[in-house]
């Protein structure tokens, strides 16, 4: 390969290698006719792939997020997610998925907790290492992220974290490095700096990632990370997102004065030239991909779901018995998050909702109870017509001047319009479609987006605005613009014509056109106290309260941390209510990572179902009614309240973060603290009892027997933890060396042997990895504080 690689960096100038080094597009990686090299779409991915561009009309199937996968602590399931990626990545045409994210849970207020997998570096690197092999098997390049330390998101584009050497090695780095060894090809960097320098320059570009680890692919930039050309000689391979600004012209100068090597940019266009060999966008068509059908897709998402889901509580109320009779409570029972938001938001073409999921197996009463006070919502498609084709759906026209220059039917009422080539050519947009009132009363209708905007309603002028983009993160403000909004009072079966007409404009310089634009709606509501009294006498007339809470896409979302970990509106109320009527009351968690959960000693069970990808209704209900096992343990410890939590902090001081705590985080700084969480690291339940024994050590590889001693088959996760009471280093109370995961049919047993990997012996020095000499002990159970065997390994 190096030598096909050397003959085409000789056919290109200057100007044809600095092409390659930069985006051709935002989510595109230039090509080059020239020397065969075909133009590389690319795609986020971290929980599906949603391809180049942000359109309802090209679906994606919609994966469990990082801390769902995370918790099913199998990789082996990862090999199977890993293919459905890669055969959408195909379909959608794209040769990289920007995924995984593979950050730390350093404090569960981080935005993105729940894209990254763990708090535990060992785990996180495991699923990385699985993603990363799966993915790539087939052809498409995986591409981890954020190198390193972007662990939070409280001014990400600038935060300096401040973290020693040993906790970078053993901690952030080492996800990454297990990445790299299982062949990663890409690697993004991140929009913060470590120890002073950004890291698109950072020297830990060089050593370990290019240097001692051997990274011989790309490394990416964030999108607009890339700063200065003075640093572009260092180690970010790609500039993203294009067409070239920094890289383009201003680079061309440097490297023509000589301020820049162009050995440092051949470097780059090899590693580039190489990428594109392994994706198959030169020399010939890519790697084909397995086939997955619609109904194989799903039965794999709602799967992987119910594997995922961690029971904590259980007071035997689980599984419900067939034909219970259940009240379905809770704002995210109808209206749950499937996916968390940002970047890794995908556009699935089918979800079925906890609601419709339960409803299908049992039979069932619903009102949420609460609402969560979230604004507009996009008008949903049975209530909006598209007036020039007469089906579901809004017409949506753009205008160059007074010119139109295209109309399309659009299926959502809320369009990303990313680098989209007609919207970049448009200087109006107007979304139009008739709504239907389904319920009497009075309705708000509005939009949300920025720029001149014009509402009319009924052909009149209800609302004219020059909206900003508030302050904050960008990309946060733009997936969820500032809404305005009029009230009409509607009769059941009214129908109204709604025109939204936005006049664009650039909103962040040199991207194009990025710009979310919404036809929002608020149905009538009955007053929040007759809601709330209602969904308390639906539980009262149950044999079974079923309330399903969760976060919203303002709270947990990227571009920004949050700043409690209470439920928001009245459902800690709504759950102590329901419970106090209905002693069978299960609750259902749906958040990306961890919530106070006050009343959680006077509940029946609770069931934590993460952001679970789009058949979230299909896997609870299975898991519900038993016919399928809730497979999950926590890759996260869940804190019984925020004043509890021993590493919480994510706010910037000085523009500094300094991970003053070191290697504690996660489980480590709470065995430190002492303090007991709601439920540690590790923990789940399954419906099935289990027996362990005889755990014996021999080399490096732990033994044990585990039997499935009830009367089902289930799921356990058996932990290897390590300690070393007497080190002459700090160290953890003890830490995850390794697991295994078994099935196993009522009765039977197995051995299972967990492999303890040589770095789970070494600490980071001066010098590099040391091992103390003598003996470690080894901890073996079924989470981080229920450890009941115990052995020495030297
Ligand atoms: C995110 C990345 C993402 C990129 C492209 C950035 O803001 O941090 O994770 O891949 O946008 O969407």
């Amino acid at each position: 390969m190096d030598d096909r690689i050397e003959e085409l960096l000789a056919k290109l100038d200057l100007q044809g290698k600095l092409r390659l080094i930069s985006g051709a597009g935002l989510f595109r990686l230039a090509g080059d006719p020239a020397i065969g090299l075909a133009e590389m779409p690319i795609s986020d991915g971290p929980s599906g792939v949603r391809g180049e561009n942000w359109d309802e009309r090209d679906p994606s199937v919609s994966l469990p997020s990082g801390t769902a996968i995370a918790a099913t602590w199998d990789p082996e399931l990862l090999g199977e997610i890993g293919a459905l990626i890669a055969a959408e990545a195909r379909r959608k045409d794209v040769y990289a998925v920007l995924g995984p994210t593979i950050n730390l849970h350093r404090s569960p207020l981080g935005g993105r907790h729940f894209e990254c997998f763990s708090e535990d570096p060992l785990l996180t690197a495991e699923m990385a290492a699985a993603y990363v092999r799966a993915v790539q098997a087939h052809g498409v390049s995986a591409c981890p992220k954020h190198y390193v330390a972007n662990d939070s998101e409280t001014d990400r584009f600038t935060v300096d974290v401040r973290v020693a050497d040993r906790t970078l090695r053993e901690l952030y780095l080492y996800p990454f490095e297990r990445s790299v060894e299982a062949g990663a090809w890409m690697v993004m960097n991140s929009y913060n700096s470590v120890n002073g320098v950004t890291m698109t320059e950072n020297t830990l570009l060089d050593e370990p990632l290019k240097g001692s680890w051997g990274f011989d692919g790309v490394v990416v930039s964030d999108w607009g990370a890339v700063r200065s050309i003075a640093g572009a000689a260092r180690g970010t391979d790609l500039c993203m997102p294009g067409p070239p600004m920094l890289w383009g012209e201003p680079l061309t100068k440097a490297v023509r004065s000589g301020e820049i090597s162009e050995e440092a940019i051949d470097d780059k266009v090899r590693r580039v030239l190489r990428f594109a060999t392994r994706v198959g966008a030169l020399d010939g068509p890519p790697q084909p991909t397995p086939d997955f059908t619609d109904a194989q897709a799903q039965d794999l998402v709602r799967h992987v779901a119910a594997q995922a889901m961690v029971l904590v509580r259980n007071d035997g109320t689980l599984p419900l018995r067939d034909g219970t009779k259940i009240a379905v409570l809770g704002p995210s029972a109808a209206e749950p998050r499937f996916l968390g938001g940002g970047s890794a938001t995908v556009l699935p073409g089918h979800t079925t909702t906890p609601l419709a999921g339960l409803e299908a197996v049992l039979p069932v009463t619903h009102t949420p109870g609460v609402r969560l006070v979230e604004g507009l919502i996009p008008a949903p498609l049975e209530l909006i017509t598209d007036p020039e084709t007469g089906t579901p759906g809004l017409s949506v026209r753009y205008f160059a001047g007074t010119t139109e220059i295209a109309t399309q039917h659009r299926t959502t009422a809320s369009l990303v319009l990313l680098g989209d080539p007609v919207a970049d050519r448009a200087s109006r947009i107007q979304l139009r479609a008739r709504l239907r009132a389904d319920t009497a009363g009075d309705w708000q209708i509005g939009f949300g987006g920025i720029g001149h905007v014009r509402l009319d309603v009924d052909g009149a002028t209800a609302l004219e605005d020059d909206v900003v983009l508030g302050s904050g993160d960008p990309a946060a403000a733009l997936l969820n613009p500032p809404q305005r909004y009029v009230t009409r009072t509607l009769a059941v079966g009214q129908e109204v014509d709604v025109r939204v007409a936005v006049d664009v404009q650039e909103a962040v310089p040199g991207l194009g056109i990025v710009l979310g634009i919404t036809l929002g709606i608020t149905r009538p509501r009955r007053p929040e106290d007759e809601e709330f009294a209602a969904a308390v006498e639906l539980a009262r007339n149950a044999e079974a309260a079923v309330v399903v809470v969760g976060t919203t896409e303002r709270i947990e979302s990227e571009g920004v941390d949050r700043t409690s970990l209470r439920l928001p509106g009245r459902q800690d109320e709504l759950v102590t209510a329901v419970a106090a009527v209905n002693p069978r009351t299960v609750v259902v968690v749906n958040s990306g990572a961890p919530v106070e959960m006050p009343w959680r000693d006077d509940v029946a069970a609770v069931l934590l179902s993460w952001f679970p990808g789009q058949e979230f209704g299909a896997a609870l209900a299975d898991v519900l009614t038993g016919a399928a096992e809730p497979g999950g343990r926590l890759p996260t410890t869940w804190p019984k309240t925020i004043t509890d939590v021993p590493v919480l902090g994510t706010t910037p001081d000085n523009g500094t973060l300094d991970y003053t705590e070191g290697i504690h985080i996660g489980y480590r700084a709470w065995l430190r603290t002492g303090t007991e969480p709601a439920y540690p690291f590790g923990h789940g339940l399954g419906y099935t009892t289990w027996s362990s024994s005889d755990l014996t050590v021999s080399g490096r590889v732990a033994t044990i027997t585990v039997r499935n001693t009830g009367d089902r088959a289930g799921k356990q996760v058996v932990q290897a933890y390590l300690s070393r009471p007497d080190s002459s280093v700090d160290r953890p109370v003890r830490w995850l060396a390794g697991f295994a995961t078994v099935n196993l049919e009522p009765g039977d047993s197995r051995l299972v042997e967990i492999t303890l990997p040589p770095r789970a012996f070494e600490h980071w020095t001066d010098n590099g990895w040391a091992t103390e000499p003598g003996a470690f002990t080894v901890h073996v159970g079924t989470s981080v504080t229920d450890l009941p065997h115990t052995a020495y390994v030297d």
